[in-house]
């Protein structure tokens, strides 16, 4: 009797565990996971992944054969989910958003965040958590914002006075001169967060025209090169067992050279500056706040003790350089390109600005809330020219469903901001065309760059978006709207059209935009000596270049009283 109820009781909780696991698997194969390759055993579709570069075209390109907004794609065990339309980014980062809340482990990211040490690029958990908090306090906070004002429009006169020293390169100025806008736009971006993260523009001399020296260009160079191959398809990424053993596709070389680069001219300045603060040996010790790099050597745990570690510094610096860095500029080099070849756009713009700022002064920041139609332009360049085609993956904390879909834990979702601004469905009139009017709204209010509905991604949203709006939003406007407003920008005399034919490899102008800047008078407002441009020679440089101090010296001061007060209450929150 005994033995058949303990057999009676061992079937039915076998019955039990049988029926569990078959409604659970049944419950999970109700979704099935989005469509896709059919993957190969154990490698899933990583043959097809390295037949086929870039990557991110041919993921493209299969989306729009199997006519599908999301799919799955296996490389290796990793699902990865690419996402070309708002609805269903919508669902992911705004209705899911608490549980596509991590980021993946890669190689590239390990190496550039110093195992995982930073924000943007680590996974979700406490260090995650801790330094959110520290870049939303203590360096994009709206105090910290002001108090870095000084030095923004420092950059932004710079930016003018570099630009027109390239129109003089010219011999019959009037006519204007050959720029190099992707160098500008770049360097501007460049050199506003070296001065907000170590108080200086350059590294080193800088060059005799007011740009970039050597190591500005070596800098930057890094940075972008390191962009490129963050999250790029790196094989060892989905068979992590090469890791460390075979660099199959080379990337952990081109990390590895490019990181040190970065690091060669951070990690001086961050190591001496600690050592600053300690009154270590004969230095001096540091007492005054002069930039962020002070800011983060300063925090202070409840303890008292230092918050960050040298390590965490250092990766957070390097992360801060690279979220700056690239969108700002990227988006105005096309934004102006696109308006070169429809010269009533640029029209508008210069209009806009004729009517909201004038010509007795250069546009300021506090002119931005009225600047809706250059704003409209930066955000069709955002639309349809985004830095990157992903944005920056998702990963999955548990299993859960998306537009009638299976997503199972640890999915690497990739939003596409390539396949989301271009989306036809999202945008049906003359989707491929720069169209800067599609953003104005009838009743006139405010223009912004960010796009929380995602019908293209800008700063994306969420647990994860972005935390630099604020400043993203014054590097774009003000590097835009000071060379639109500066210059009279024209395609090079044997070019009628600037080619807009975007790289094969990445999303980039192919041919980095060079065109013709005349300058309008307005660029006497920054030190150049006299309203009209064609009157400065060689022999105004120093009293240019004096110009250019006393500027300097009258917005530093101007801001003091900001600076102390900014700092004195993010100083109390450490
Ligand atoms: C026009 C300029 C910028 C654009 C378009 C931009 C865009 C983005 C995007 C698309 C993301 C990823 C959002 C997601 O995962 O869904 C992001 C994340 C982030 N950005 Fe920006 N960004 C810009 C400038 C900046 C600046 C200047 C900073 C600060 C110095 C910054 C700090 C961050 C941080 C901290 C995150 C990560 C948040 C997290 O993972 O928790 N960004 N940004």
């Amino acid at each position: 009797m005994e033995n058949s109820t303990s057999f009676l009781s061992t079937l039915l909780f076998l019955a039990i565990a049988l029926f569990y696991v078959h409604f659970l698997k049944s419950k999970k194969s109700l979704y099935p996971l989005p469509p896709g390759p059919k993957p190969w055993p154990i490698v899933g579709n990583l043959p097809e992944m390295l037949k086929n570069k870039p990557t991110f075209r041919w993921i493209h390109e299969l989306m729009k054969e199997m006519n599908t907004d999301i799919a799955c794609i296996r490389f290796g065990k990793v699902h990865v989910i690419p996402v070309t339309c708002p609805e269903i980014s919508r669902e992911f980062l705004r209705k899911q958003d608490a549980l596509f809340v991590s980021r993946p482990m890669s190689m590239s990211t390990e190496m550039t965040t110093k195992g995982y040490l930073s924000t943007v690029l680590v996974p979700y958990g406490e260090q995650w958590k801790k330094m959110r908090r520290i870049v939303s306090t203590h360096v994009v906070s709206p105090a910290k914002h002001k108090w870095f004002h000084a030095k923004r429009v420092e950059e932004a006169d710079h930016l003018v006075r570099y630009v027109y020293q390239q129109c003089k390169n010219v011999p019959e100025s009037s006519t204007g001169g050959l720029v190099k806008v992707r160098v500008a736009a770049q360097q501007y971006c460049g050199n506003v967060i070296r001065k907000m993260v170590f108080n200086k523009r350059f590294f080193g001399e800088g060059s005799k025209d007011g740009g970039p020296g050597l190591e500005e260009e070596e800098h930057v160079n890094a940075l972008f090169k390191v962009l490129a191959y963050i999250f790029s398809f790196c094989v060892s990424d989905y068979v992590p067992c090469l890791r460390g053993v075979v660099d199959l596709d080379g990337h952990e070389k081109v990390m590895k050279e490019n990181i040190g680069i970065i690091d060669k001219f951070h990690d001086p300045i961050i190591e001496e500056r600690i050592l600053q603060w300690r009154n270590h040996g004969l230095m001096i010790k540091k007492e005054v706040h002069e930039d962020l790099l002070d800011d983060l050597i300063t925090l202070k745990d409840g303890d008292g003790n230092p918050l960050l570690s040298k390590e965490e510094i250092k990766a957070q610096i390097t992360e801060i350089m690279l979220a700056t860095v690239d969108n700002p500029s990227n988006a105005v080099e096309w934004a102006l390109a696109e308006m070169i070849n429809q010269p009533e756009i640029l029209e508008k713009a210069i209009e806009e600005l004729d009517r909201v700022v004038g010509k007795e002064r250069l546009v300021e920041e506090s002119d931005f809330s009225q600047l809706n139609y250059i704003k409209a332009c930066a955000r069709e360049a955002f639309r349809l020219h985004p830095i990157a085609p992903f944005n920056v993956p998702h990963v999955s904390i548990s299993d859960t469903t998306v537009a009638n879909y299976f997503i199972p834990k640890g999915s690497h979702v990739l939003l596409s901001r390539f396949g989301v601004g271009r989306n036809p469905k999202a945008w049906p009139d003359e989707t491929l065309k720069f169209k800067p009017e599609r953003h104005l709204k009838e009743d006139g209010s405010e223009v912004v760059l960010t796009e929380n509905d995602l019908k293209f991604i800008s700063f994306s949203t969420g647990r994860r978006g972005c935390l630099g709006v604020t400043l993203g939003t014054s590097m774009t406007v003000m590097l835009f709207a000071r060379l639109l407003q500066g210059f009279t920008w024209t395609a090079p005399p044997n070019d009628p059209k600037i080619d807009l034919s975007e790289a094969e490899d990445c999303l980039a102008l192919a041919k980095p935009l060079i065109a013709v800047a005349k300058p309008r008078c307005i660029c006497g407002m920054v030190g150049m000596g006299g309203d009209a441009m064609g009157d400065f020679d060689d022999s105004d440089d120093e009293e240019a270049a004096k110009a250019g101090q006393q500027d300097t010296g009258k917005a530093a001061s101007e801001a003091k009283p900001q600076e102390e007060g900014a700092h004195k209450s993010d100083g109390g929150n450490a």
